[in-house]
Formats: C-alpha cells, sequence, structure tokens
C-alpha cells in the first residue's frame, strides 16, 4: 500500500483508513516520504521567523488557550513599530520570511495592515510576508495583499462537518472557513491550510476527510501538528494527539503532496524533546521559529508547555540550526516559496 501511495500519490478512502487507523511508527513510510521530499526539496530547510503580535481574539474555539472567554490570559498587542523591530532583528539572523500571527482582533484595521505590511517591505524587499489574521471578508484580504503581502496561513481545522461543530461555538462555520481559503487562493495569495491530529472527537473519517479537502484546495502549505491540551478550555481533560500519529500523516501528506511545504511545527517539538527533528525526517522541510519579544512569548499560548518561550531570537535561531544540522539537513536563506512543477518544467525550457 505505502508502494502504491509512493507512486500514484493517492488511496482509496478504505486505503487510506488502514494507514490512518494504526499510530505504530512506520519506517517504510517514513522512508518513502523522505525520499519524496529530498527529490523537490533535497536537504533544505526553510525557515520562517513568527512573530506572535496580538493574543487578543474575538472568538472561542474550544480548544485554544487565547479564546476569548479566558480569563486567565494577560492580553498584548505589538506596535507597528515593535513589529518592525522584529523583523529588523530576524533579518540580521538570516530570516526571509515573516509570519505575522494573531488572534482575530478588530483592532488590527485593514489600514493598519496594510501599513504594516508595506512598512515591511519598504525595509526588506527580499522577504516574503506570511500573515495568520483569521477571517476576514474578501476585500480586507484584497487591500493586504495589494500592500504587498504574499502568503496566508489559515487553517481549516477540520473539513468533517459534525467534527467541526463538535470544536467550535456556533458563530462559526466550515462553509465560512473554506470560502475565506478559496477567496485567498483566488486573489493570489500562496495559501496554508492544514488541521490538528487528535483534536477531541476526530475520528479516521474526519482525518480522510481533511485530506480530501486538501487534494480540492491544492494549498501551497499544510499545517498539522498535534493537539495539546489547555487546561483553561472546555476540552481540559481530553488527551493530547500522538506524536506517531502526527509524524505518520507528515509523511502520508508528503506522499500525496510531494511540492508542499509542511511545517514541522512547534506543537510537534512540544510534544517530545526531538519532535520538530523527527518531523524533518518524516516529511516536513519547513521550521517556524519564534521571533516574538521574550516579553509577550508567553502569553500567546495556544496550549500548555510551549517550548522556546524564555528564548531570545538568536538563541532560538541558533538552537534550530544544531537541531536541522543533526538531521543531516540545512537551513536555506532565502524566501523558501514553494516549488511547483509547472514552473520548474517552464524555467527548464526557458519559458
Ligand atoms: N493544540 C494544538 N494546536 C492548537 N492550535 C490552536 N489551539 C491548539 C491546541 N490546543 C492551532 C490551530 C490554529 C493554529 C494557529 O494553532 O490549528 O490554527
Ligand atoms: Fe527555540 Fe530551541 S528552537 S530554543
Amino acid at each position: 500500500m505505502i508502494d502504491k501511495l509512493t507512486r500514484e500519490m493517492n488511496l482509496s478512502d478504505g486505503e487510506l483508513a488502514e494507514l490512518i487507523a494504526t499510530d505504530r511508527h512506520d519506517a517504510e513510510l517514513a522512508r518513502n516520504a523522505d525520499r519524496v521530499r529530498q527529490s523537490v526539496y533535497g536537504k533544505d530547510v526553510y525557515i520562517r521567523g513568527l512573530i506572535e503580535f496580538s493574543n487578543y481574539c474575538k472568538n472561542n474555539c474550544f480548544y485554544c488557550g487565547i479564546r476569548q472567554s479566558n480569563e486567565a490570559v494577560k492580553r498584548y498587542r505589538l506596535s507597528k513599530e515593535q513589529i518592525l523591530s522584529c523583523c529588523d532583528e530576524g533579518y540580521g539572523l538570516g530570516f526571509r520570511t515573516f509570519v505575522l500571527q494573531g488572534g482575530e482582533d478588530p483592532y488590527y484595521t485593514d489600514e493598519l495592515m496594510c501599513e504594516i505590511v508595506s512598512l515591511i517591505k519598504a525595509r526588506h524587499g527580499d522577504c516574503a510576508i506570511t500573515l495568520s489574521l483569521g477571517e476576514r471578508p474578501k476585500a480586507s484580504y484584497q487591500a493586504i495583499f495589494d500592500a504587498g503581502a504574499d502568503r496566508y496561513l489559515l487553517r481549516h481545522e477540520t473539513a468533517d462537518e459534525t467534527h467541526y461543530r463538535m470544536l467550535h461555538p456556533e458563530s462559526m462555520s466550515l462553509a465560512n472557513r473554506k470560502e475565506c481559503l478559496w477567496n485567498l487562493k483566488e486573489i493570489g495569495y500562496q495559501v496554508g491550510a492544514g488541521f490538528m491530529v487528535g483534536s477531541p472527537y476526530q475520528t479516521v473519517s474526519s482525518i480522510i476527510a481533511d485530506i480530501r479537502f486538501l487534494q480540492e484546495l491544492r494549498p501551497a502549505m499544510i499545517g498539522i501538528g498535534p493537539y495539546i491540551t489547555h487546561k483553561e478550555t472546555p476540552f481540559k481533560d481530553f488527551k493530547s494527539g500522538s506524536l506517531e500519529l502526527s509524524l505518520r500523516l507528515l509523511s502520508i501528506i508528503r506522499l500525496m503532496f510531494p511540492y508542499a511545504l509542511l511545517p514541522a511545527t512547534t506543537a510537534l517539538g512540544t510534544i517530545a524533546p526531538n519532535g520538530r527533528e523527527l518531523g524533518l525526517t518524516h516529511g516536513a522541510n519547513v521550521v517556524m521559529p519564534n521571533l516574538s519579544p521574550v516579553g509577550v512569548r508567553k502569553l500567546y499560548e495556544l496550549y500548555e508547555d510551549k517550548i522556546c518561550t524564555g528564548e531570545e531570537a538568536a538563541e532560538c535561531r541558533f538552537c534550530l540550526d544544531r537541531r536541522v544540522a543533526s538531521t543531516g539537513y540545512a537551513i536555506a536563506v532565502h524566501r523558501g516559496d514553494v516549488k511547483d512543477a509547472q514552473q520548474e518544467v517552464l524555467a527548464a525550457i526557458g519559458e
């Protein structure tokens, strides 16, 4: 079955179910995913500097530590000057992509986001800007794109309608989530979707729905990482997702999406001390170290025991160098855009 998946880059629902139903480690699956990853991206690991600029959020997702109803969180917002100085520091450390991530915080209007994006672009024209600000109207996505944003991360969280309802309050909908993703794509962003592994009530068939939705959307990036429980949420009594199933899914997704950018997530590094390194040897090719000011890192607590909250940006960067080197790969200092089969053929024939 792994051979078939590698050759055909697809499986039937029944075959996928068989592969996903266990969380045993599978060396052959990992080896094939790594071969495919190396055939497209070589030994390169792409890095993105993550700036968590606001932990205010108007939503109440049941799994998330910074949900609006969590009154135990001290809320913060970074000013545009603070965001710019994170980028300046990151540039010096070799980052050529900045990811601005925050809760859904209406304080950051379209005007303010456009201003921040154009200021970053004016100072660091050779860098890509990725935004992760949640759901906004299409016109808002368009304005920020026109101001210079390149990419947008919006995990779909689950493509199974029933499951979606169990993870989110009534005010949110899977239909709107999907529409946002299609809008982003239509505007021209490199889009990232994704889901958590082992979130409460997740089933094999909801994971298959996730994979089928990803095949439809064909995003440039696919963010998957284990669900990790947080004591100040309604899901406080649920177990976290497993390392093994997270790695299995990374490998399966690499085989189905050879060109995708797949991060070895911070959540993976949180459930196991060498989780990110394992991610990189199971199909992942991106890491997103933290560039946020140390003073706010602990406050952006989507889940408990998040790693890298006490380290300065430079410490994380060097720590990561060592970790990546231990896997036999190397960090690439460039924007790290997605590779695209069609573009590669055109480049090869000089078009
Ligand atoms: N555990 C793991 N990942 C989480 N996210 C939110 N809460 C958690 C949690 N408890 C993920 C969501 C979101 C991304 C920014 O972080 O998938 O899209
Ligand atoms: Fe942040 Fe190791 S990557 S401390």
